[in-house]
């Protein structure tokens, strides 16, 4: 949610920040703007639109100086409209402001700046930020006493970044439950939601605490606690990805690289080392009650992380969707909680997190990226290495994180004599095949996955159905579709069909039935049955099953046959599958693929 980035250096540094706020551009796309200390003045130029937009109406890269702030947004506070778009200005042009989060309080004080005659240029409730900086410098003297005095005012979340040319070439970030992340280097420091920002330029970064701020200028930086000034030390640490990593590579859009970086990704989930997997495995089995949480696709990673729980370890895990945690949750000590989280900074993860803990339960994660506040705010992790992923939907991150559960469902399973070695070893095999095979899939079937979603673009609706293990993946495929298609699409578990959604079906609705291996007799044949249902209403009906089976090949109207592979694997790869049909279904349709419209990636308010 918004992507905020501020460069302080030697000579221009404009060109860096506007690479850094392109860098960022996943995180919200609606509008943009840059602010620039030049002289005693702050330049200000921000528009509607995505980056490249932005700068091609207001000439962003032709602004000059050597300090400067940006913002890339994902509206929350007022509509997407120019005025909007941050920096902000305070009333007297000397604090240029942009920030990450929500400030609750925001209308109470607009209302008492107004009553002192301050005139409001947005609908923002980051504009009440810059005034009450030029109020409370009037008041303190200094930029740095008036950004305390004016966050004391403050109630929510925010990342901030400002500027003024009452200290030139400094640049004040402070943190309070928006991420927030210092790049260091000899030519220029940065200020930036995440470190995909800086990159290309360096990556030896400091993470800021919640209560923190960083004071930067081209030689370095101060890092301080907001409530008593207290000076912080934090030894940089340096980042493993490397910017070449998180750009396209050939490929026409993030999403189409994140799929085929799969095999790549899944090799190191399998990498991870095994103490840390049988470290949560002992968690598990050492708690009460265990508790798998994520929103949106982690949500769907989790219910995935259920069934294999069940059936590899015998263990019922309950599965909640964060946003819904703190309305349904019991737990206390004795209890676990594993989060589920590819940025480590979703709100409605991070709060649930802080909930459990305040109620007393253990906590563990499972998160992408490396220093995000999830990672450090819970008392296990584990990091599964997927790289950074750009595309605002998740792919790559989400099928890592399912077979990270799935080698700790296999961990547990060992542990508690629910499975014996050599089943236990024999998982393993197929868990360790699996990327070479996912590869030569990607690299056979992508022709055929594409003529399929060409065929099929032009239906408005869909049913995505699947039963067991699949019903996960059914609803995750149909997450992915709705997002970069923008088509109606429904995920069911098969069996709900008969108790209601069937009467949606008629010859414009179609579906796509996840099919397990034909040797899951039962569940096969529950899955043909519910085919049938939709068939017998004149519902197209299109699948995903294996290649020996003659009988789903026989009652579809289409499909995609895919090899025969072990029963835990196979579902891993219907998915893959079923994102690569996303990914073609809206490049057919012209989709904004890598940012759909209204969503950004990493949500971080509530
Ligand atoms: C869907 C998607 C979202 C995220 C959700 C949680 O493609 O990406 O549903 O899964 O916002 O985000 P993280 O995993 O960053 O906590």
């Amino acid at each position: 949610m918004c992507g905020i980035s501020g460069v302080v250096g030697e000579g221009n540094v404009i060109p860096v920040l506007f690479e850094s706020i392109r860098n960022l551009e996943y995180r919200g796309y609606d509008s943009c703007g840059m602010a620039v200390l030049g002289g005693n003045d702050i330049a200000v130029r921000k528009n509607t639109g995505g980056v490249d937009e932005v700068n091609q109406k207001e000439r962003l890269t032709a602004l000059q100086g050597s300090a400067g702030i940006s913002h890339t947004r994902w509206a929350t506070h007022g509509r997407v409209t120019a005025a909007n778009a941050h920096p902000h200005l305070s009333y007297d042009g000397r604090f240029a402001v942009v920030h990450n989060g929500i400030i609750n309080n925001y209308q109470e004080l607009k209302t008492l700046l107004k009553a002192q005659g301050v005139e409001f240029q947005s609908e923002t409730d980051t504009e009440v930020v810059a005034h009450l900086l030029a109020n409370a410098y009037l008041e303190f003297g200094t930029v740095e006493d008036a950004l305390r005095a004016v966050l004391k005012q403050l109630d929510g979340t925010y990342a901030l970044a400002v500027i003024s040319p009452h200290q030139p070439d400094h640049i004040y970030a402070v943190r309070g439950g928006s991420p927030l992340v210092l790049g260091l280097s000899p030519q220029r420091n940065f200020a930036a939601s995440d470190v995909n920002a800086f990159l290309p330029f360096t990556r030896k970064a400091v993470y800021l605490e919640d209560g923190e701020m960083a004071v930067l200028t081209p030689q370095g930086y101060t890092l301080s606690r907001l409530a008593d000034g207290a000076l912080v030390t934090r030894p940089p640490q340096m980042i493993e990805w490397d910017a070449e990593t998180s750009r396209k590579g050939g490929y026409s859009h993030y999403m189409l690289k994140e799929i085929f970086d799969q095999p790549h990704t899944l090799t190191n989930a399998l990498h991870i080392p095994r103490v840390e997997i049988a470290a949560l495995a002992q968690s598990i089995q050492q708690a009460r009650s265990t508790t798998l949480m994520g929103v949106g696709t982690t949500y769907f990673v989790g219910l995935l992380g259920q069934y294999a729980f069940s059936q590899l370890a015998g263990v019922l895990v309950q599965v909640i969707s964060s946003d819904e945690f703190p309305e349904v949750a019991v737990v206390g000590p004795g209890d676990l909680v594993v989060a589920v989280s590819q940025s480590g900074e979703t709100y409605d993860t991070r709060s649930a997190v802080e909930l459990a803990k305040t109620s007393g339960a253990r906590t563990a994660a499972i998160v992408n990226v490396m220093g995000s506040t999830l990672s450090r705010l819970v008392d296990q992790v584990i990091m599964q290495g997927s790289g950074p992923e750009i595309c605002v939907v998740s792919t790559k991150a989400a099928l890592s994180q399912m077979l990270v559960l799935v080698r700790t469902a296999l961990e547990l399973g060992l542990a508690n004599g629910r499975l014996t070695p050599q089943a236990h070893n024999a998982w393993l095999a197929d868990l360790d095949a699996f990327p070479d095979q996912l590869q030569k899939t990607l690299n056979e079937m992508s022709g055929f996955v594409r003529n399929l979603a060409e065929k099929t673009a032009h239906f408005q609706n869909w049913l995505f159905m699947g039963r067991g293990i699949y019903y996960p993946m059914a609803m995750e495929a149909a997450l992915k579709m709705k997002e970069v298609t923008y088509l109606h699409v429904e995920g069911i578990p098969a069996g709900f069909l008969k108790h209601g959604t069937l009467a949606l079906v008629d010859e414009h609705f179609a579906t796509l039935a996840f099919f397990p291996p034909k040797a899951a007799t039962r569940l096969h044949q529950q899955t043909l049955a519910a085919v049938e249902e939709v068939k017998a209403r004149s519902g197209p009906v299109f699948g995903i099953y294996q290649e020996n089976d003659h009988e789903a090949a026989q009652i579809l109207d289409g499909g995609i046959a895919l090899p025969v592979l072990p029963a835990g694997v196979a579902p891993l790869m219907s998915l893959v599958v079923a994102q690569l049909f996303s990914y073609f279904a809206a490049l057919k349709l012209g989709r904004a693929i890598d940012k759909p419209r209204n969503l950004a990636k990493s949500v971080t308010v509530g």
